[in-house]
């Protein structure tokens, strides 16, 4: 198909259509790539900023709780970890979406948590982290 010259305002019309496009596809390949992360990194992120304080494994609990299968479960669900009443109230499941906002600003995004962590800054730290939690099944 071709742009008629000889009407400007379907060219324009046309234009910013393939705009909007490019832009949707734009959108679209950012949100994957920053939903992908590489678990092989992310299980050296949280050997390095989590594991002080979370096993992997189920039924172990630290300072925090295990992070076993914390992915897709409800928060504060591990039985016979002292939560706080804070993360008791916490009613949004640990999706990737809710775990990159937790661990951008964990004493931030749920008020009051006892989590004293500053958080994983770096978006790609967040995102294989997040990648590593969800092989712990
Ligand atoms: C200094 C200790 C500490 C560090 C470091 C830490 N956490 Fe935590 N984490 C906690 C504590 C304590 C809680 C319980 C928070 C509460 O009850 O308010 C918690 C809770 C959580 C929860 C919610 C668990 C549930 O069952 O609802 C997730 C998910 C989590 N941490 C992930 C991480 C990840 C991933 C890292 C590393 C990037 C990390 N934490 C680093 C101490 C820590």
């Amino acid at each position: 198909m071709q742009d008629s010259p000889a009407d400007p305002v379907s060219g324009a019309i046309t234009m910013i259509g393939r705009l909007i496009f490019t832009l949707m596809l734009a959108g679209a390949a950012s949100s994957a790539s920053a939903a992908e992360g590489d678990p092989a990194a992310g299980k050296a992120v949280f050997q390095r900023t989590c594991e002080n304080c979370h096993a992997a494994v189920i039924g172990v609990n630290k300072v925090g709780p295990s992070l076993w299968n914390v992915v897709g479960r409800k928060p504060a669900a591990v039985p016979d970890f002292a939560y706080s009443d804070a993360m008791k109230a916490n009613k949004e499941a640990w999706t990737p979406t809710a775990l990159e906002a937790y661990l951008a600003d964990p004493r931030g995004d749920v008020h009051g948590v006892k989590m004293f962590f500053k958080g994983l800054p770096n978006p790609a730290d967040r995102a294989n982290v997040i990648a590593y939690l969800q092989t712990l099944k």
